[in-house]
């Protein structure tokens, strides 16, 4: 399996990988997501990286930026969204994409990773908690998701230092996104 970024030719495939493994209900949000999010300039800049087995693509991981607002200007960025293939699924693929993506943005000099997800998986790849460090989200969110709100340091000594409320780019920032 290899791991590459994408490519504007990437993008339609990309989208049914999306549609696909996000299902009927979740997966058209997540598709008219990319639409606005990759042209999106407060967006930039943007890492995206599929992973793919010959001609079959099995999983992409898209990073934008976000900036926190009030503290000391700190190269920080949000994992939305990552899926695999159905067919793909628990096999490492999304593991991979996530690793190869952490380790591009820490060579990158980027300090923060945010994410909103499963904590049970994402904290395997050292994201814990944002709020305990003052780190809040776009929108408030709903009780349930306090510990799916998430950030990892890719540099020591930036957690506990920097704290504020997170903005992510001006489309992935809408409230639609955060609260279904
Ligand atoms: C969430 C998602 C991206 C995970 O992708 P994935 O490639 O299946 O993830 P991984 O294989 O890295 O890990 C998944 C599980 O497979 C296990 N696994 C990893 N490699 C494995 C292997 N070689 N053999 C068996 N199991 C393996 C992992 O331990 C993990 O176990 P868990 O059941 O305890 O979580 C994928 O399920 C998906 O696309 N879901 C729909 C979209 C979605 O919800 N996206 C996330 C939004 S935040």
């Amino acid at each position: 399996m290899d791991i590459r970024q994408t490519t504007a030719a990437d993008l339609e495939t990309v989208k049914e990988l999306h549609r696909e493994a996000f299902g009927p209900e979740e997966g058209p949000v997540i598709v008219s997501l990319l639409d606005e999010l990759l042209p999106d300039p407060t967006a930039e800049p943007i890492l995206s990286l599929l992973a793919e087995d010959g001609p079959r693509v099995l999983g992409h991981v898209l990073f934008t930026k976000v900036v926190i607002q009030g503290a000391e200007p700190v190269a920080a960025r949000i994992l939305a969204p990552l899926a695999v293939l159905p067919s793909a699924q628990k096999q490492g693929v999304g593991q991979q994409l996530v690793e190869a993506g952490l380790s591009q943005l820490r060579d990158a000099g980027v300090e923060l990773v945010f994410v909103l997800g499963d904590p049970a998986y994402y904290t395997r790849f050292g994201f814990e908690p944002a709020g305990v460090h003052g780190l809040t989200a776009p929108h408030s969110l709903p009780a349930e998701y306090a510990e799916a709100w998430m950030v990892q340091e890719l540099c020591s000594g930036v957690l506990g230092r920097v704290s504020g409320e997170v903005e992510a780019s001006q489309v992935l920032n809408r409230r639609e996104y955060w609260i279904g």
